[in-house]
């Protein structure tokens, strides 16, 4: 680190100040490379793009950004297929690049995470490459899950496992001498072979990648697919698995996601990162089935923090969000880890989207959402609200980019341009996640709404010259000001930020009412109903719409400093 980057200090119950390490409170922006910033006018957005706009994600008041893989890659999977975890994919820019964007945002007091993906490389990796020309049971084959097939020739694949993205999660290979092979095993896209994590050689491999990452300046890693590594080592036939990607809750002994093998690799991850001052950390993507079950991961010698995504899954009801909240809270403070509290990311429908249709029963699949129209209005009325209330919640919280904006999915892309790899492997049946990646929109004209000098890899919608930065940085009523606004107090307003369940009261209010109280001195109100409601008595701190005659409006939510 070039700066000490100051801890905010943490007010606890009975008044005393204490410093917390700065992950347990950050808020973190996460930057999709390709949607972000165009440098070099190629229609791709790059490092240069990302050094240049680092002074507005300062001015925004986050802690922290975290960015998505910008690895050499065939680009099958929008670079979560990696061919070489030690360099940049060159469009993206060089080595020289990362370094100098790592310590330009540590400059602007910004911590920088990336992205490791150590499911599975690309089938470009050198690794892959050798596998494919070595033999069966070979040294080269053993780092990945090479099997024989089934059936009188092989021609079967090993068992029943899906791909995520849609097919069977295995693909046969050609061997050297031009006859039919073996498969090999790849739980996302054919370009995305599962590494084998029982291979001693492909663990050491990953804690030299960390080394390298961390000794040219990263501060910690979130890790891909973190509850996928390890497989049941005779790989059993998997049966229905309708979700594919969350380990649903009645398989506590699932064949490949959520083994308990996985948490060993992440204690040897944690000894790495402990041996480093500061400590490096690290934030797990893990689809799991339960609060507890995601907990697991952040015991007091494994990971730091994990996405918390139930919470985004909840529909807008005060009563599932209350429950959702608290339940990830209990399961966190059992383990001492802060929970990370997210809306959106890179995957996932974008939450005005989610929030402005319909609202299912229980917890949703995050990758469709629910069915129905989107009123874009109404979602972006309860992403304002939302935003206050996980801003408010103890722990730390990440932001996708452009949901500062207020930026929807765009639904409407034409076929011909989807790239997303579940759109071919779904037979056009799932368009898969381009919607949410589309570049953010910079400016009020221009090719590309300010995103570069000429067009978008994805084309914005017209409307979107309204959600620009530009239009909304000097409108007081924009979605961009109330972020600036929130964020700048979350910093200064002593109750929020780190804490446990602990800290958090809740209030019975109303029935679509969620309210709770953190000390010093604050209540955060939700109204989730379709009617005004009064507010508890005190100053309205910040609200995230306007208020109707001093009652809180529908679909609102509001900091209050009780009196
Ligand atoms: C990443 C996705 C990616 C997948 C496979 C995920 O969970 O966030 O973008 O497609 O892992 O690497």
């Amino acid at each position: 680190m070039t700066t000490d980057i100051s801890r905010k200090q943490q007010a606890t119950t009975d008044g005393s100040r204490k410093s917390v390490p700065w992950w347990r409170e950050a808020v973190t922006y996460q930057i999709y490379i390709r949607s972000f910033a165009d440098g070099n006018g190629d229609g791709l957005g790059d490092l240069a793009g990302i050094r240049d706009r680092l002074p507005y994600i300062a001015s925004l008041g986050v802690d922290a950004i975290w960015v998505n893989p910008w690895y050499p890659s065939p680009q099958a999977d929008g670079g979560y297929d990696v061919a070489d975890y030690r360099d940049i994919y060159p469009p993206f820019g060089t080595i020289d690049d990362a370094v100098a964007l790592m310590s330009e945002a540590h400059a602007l007091g910004l911590r920088v995470l990336l992205d490791i993906v150590p499911n599975h490389t690309s089938d470009e990796h050198a690794w892959f490459q050798a596998a494919l020309a070595a033999a069966p049971r070979s040294r080269e084959r053993d780092r990945y899950i090479f099997r024989p097939g089934k059936g009188p020739n092989g021609n079967e694949p090993p068992n029943d496992w899906l791909a995520v993205f849609g097919g069977s999660a295995w693909q046969r290979v050609t061997e050297p001498d031009g006859t039919p092979g073996e498969w090999y095993l790849h739980l996302f896209d054919a370009k995305q072979p599962d590494l084998n994590w029982d291979n001693p050689e492909v663990r050491q491999e990953f804690l030299d990648i960390l080394r390298f990452w961390f000794d040219r300046g990263a501060d910690g890693f979130r890790i891909d697919v973190a509850h996928g590594l390890m497989k049941q080592k005779d790989l059993p036939d998997v049966g229905h698995d309708p979700e594919h990607l969350l380990a649903p809750p009645d398989r506590p002994d699932h064949p490949h996601w959520d083994r308990p093998e996985v948490h060993d690799v992440y204690r040897e991850w944690r000894t790495l990162a402990d041996s480093y001052h500061p400590s490096r950390v690290f934030v797990a993507e893990a689809w799991v089935s339960s609060p507890e079950r995601l907990a697991a991961y952040l015991r007091p010698d494994e990971l730091h923090t994990a996405f918390d995504f139930d919470f985004l899954r909840s529909p807008w009801r005060a009563e599932e969000l209350r429950r959702t909240a608290s339940a990830s809270l209990a399961a966190h403070d059992a383990v001492g880890a802060p929970v990370m509290w997210v809306l959106s990311n890179h995957d996932i429908i974008r939450h005005v989207t989610r929030l402005g249709r319909p609202q299912a029963e229980g917890l949703s699949n995050p990758f469709r959402g629910s069915t129905g129209v989107t009123d874009a209005q109404l979602g972006r009325r309860r992403a304002r609200a939302a935003l206050l209330l996980e801003l408010a919640l103890p722990g730390g919280v990440y932001l996708y980019q452009g949901e500062e904006l207020g930026l929807e999915d765009v639904e409407d892309l034409p076929e011909e341009l989807l790239q997303d790899p579940t759109w071919e492997r779904s037979g056009h049946t799932e368009r898969g996640r381009d919607g949410v990646r589309v570049p953010i929109p910079w400016s009020t004209s221009g090719p590309s709404l300010g995103f570069g000098s000429g067009p978008a890899w994805l084309p914005q919608p017209e409307s979107w010259a309204r959600l620009s930065v530009q239009a909304e940085e000097h409108d007081p009523a924009s979605m961009l000001t109330l972020y600036t606004k929130a964020l700048r107090l979350r910093r200064e307003l002593p109750a929020l930020g780190a804490g446990s369940g602990r800290d958090v009261r809740w209030m019975d209010v109303g029935e679509d009412l969620l309210a709770f109280a953190r000390d010093p001195e604050f209540v955060c109100v939700v109204n989730t109903g379709s009617v005004p409601v009064a507010l508890p008595a005190g100053d309205v701190v910040l609200a995230s719409g306007p208020l109707d005659e001093g009652r809180l409006p529908a679909d609102t939510a509001a900091w209050i400093r009780p009196r």
